[in-house]
């Protein structure tokens, strides 16, 4: 029985150090899986670029490893999820994953992720849960919950800022799903913990842009504040539509900065002057910042936006981890405690994350200006999610 151990661990260990020695030179395969098409089709791409600036600056490798990517578009479709996830898991076998954007596609992709252990870096989807009850070791996310950015917005709404009195009565609309409900329940709870009230929810099924029924019933409440998430394009119609009646002359328009980010162009004079909440605006003045802002102009010819910074950051926590085993997938805990332990030096500013896996970050106040999105003021330092649920 004894002798059978020793040979069962023997094998055991040569077969790691088979993997180890098989992994070599090969190259590190990394699968996006990211929306390509539809209304946030323009985050997906951005990700991506972000991304691979990071792995360029660094001449292609991370750990000293080559990176191979293999890429779905995932339509923000949660109903597709589970058989677009494991094409890549099962048919491309990658070592790591990197999405999404949608919070319910990302749902499943957490959950296929823990099941196969396989390394996920969420670059966007804000969905409490991922680092919340399902956290893990092998999930990071690079981004945000979408309780962060929401509390802030609900901080700077009731106490004000600066020239901006505090409100007391708020409005919410969103779409009705997982990003735009805990967005909502995240501004709510630091509205009303600041002594407003959100007298109303309004919603509307992804990604539709039918808003004239829920602006009308807006301008018969009457609120001090409108607070609404939206993102991609259908931020770019909501915040036109919001303008085109001429609400936003008397009840401001407030929200996490994804109703502004990346959309100004689109959005022109109907955006200007409005203040969202983010990690990230366009004009902080750092050296890290600067730098990064004019890699990804000269390499893509356009300009950067959160969405990049939050695919290059992805790129980052990834390096981190692959130096820290030089390039050994094999060295799993190692592998993910470097993930989890990496002070990122992000175009956002430095950041670290969680024990839950998510970014402890400055939340931004911010005001769009001509096609950026300004930074006003720190809304909230170093702000942790609450990671309710989660035992890591
Ligand atoms: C989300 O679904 O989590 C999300 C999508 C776009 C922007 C921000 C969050």
């Amino acid at each position: 029985m004894r002798t059978f151990m020793k040979l069962s661990t023997l094998a055991a260990a040569l077969c790691l150090a088979g993997l180890a020695q098989a992994q070599g030179n090969a190259p590190v395969k990394v699968g996006f899986m990211l929306p390509y098409t539809g209304t946030y089709a323009s985050l997906g791409n951005m990700i991506e670029s972000g991304f691979k600036l990071y792995v360029q600056e660094q001449g292609g490798k991370l750990g000293g490893r080559e990176i191979q990517y293999f890429k779905v578009d995932d339509e923000s479709e949660p109903s597709k999820a589970t058989d677009n996830v494991n094409k890549l898991i099962k048919r491309d076998n990658v070592d790591v994953l990197v999405g999404t954007v949608h919070s319910g596609v990302a749902l499943a992709m957490a959950k296929a992720a823990k099941e196969s252990n396989t390394l996920l870096i969420v670059p966007n989807a804000g969905a409490d849960a991922i680092t919340g009850p399902m956290c893990a070791a092998n999930i990071v996310r690079s981004s945000f919950s979408n309780w962060q950015s929401a509390f802030a917005m609900g901080k700077v709404a009731a106490e004000g800022f600066g020239k901006e009195k505090g409100a007391k009565k708020a409005i919410t609309i969103t779409w009705n799903y997982a990003a735009g409900s805990e967005s909502v329940k995240g501004f709510t709870e630091a509205f009303e913990k600041g002594g407003g009230k959100v007298v109303k929810d309004l919603n509307l099924p992804f990604p539709g842009v039918e808003f004239q029924a829920l602006l009308t019933e807006i301008a018969a409440q009457k609120p001090d504040v409108v607070y609404a998430f939206f993102a991609g394009g259908g931020a770019v119609k909501f915040v036109k539509d919001y303008a085109a009646t001429g609400l936003n002359k008397s009840i401001p328009l407030y929200g996490p900065g994804f109703l502004t980010d990346g959309t100004l162009e689109a959005q022109g004079a109907a955006a200007q002057g409005m203040l969202t909440t983010l990690h990230y605006a366009d004009n902080l003045d750092t050296p890290r910042n600067n730098a990064f802002r004019k890699s990804f102009a000269l390499t893509y010819k356009s300009q950067a936006d959160v969405y990049a910074v939050q695919g290059y950051d992805a790129a980052q926590i990834l390096a981190a981890g692959l130096s820290a085993v030089k390039g050994d997938l094999t060295k799993r805990d190692a592998l993910t405690s470097a993930m989890h332990n990496v002070v990122v030096d992000s175009p956002r500013g430095k950041f670290t994350i969680s024990a839950a896996g998510n970014p402890v970050q400055d939340i931004y106040l911010r005001e769009a200006k001509g096609n950026n999105n300004e930074v006003r003021g720190i809304a909230v330092k170093a702000l942790a999610d609450p990671a309710r649920g989660c035992r890591l």
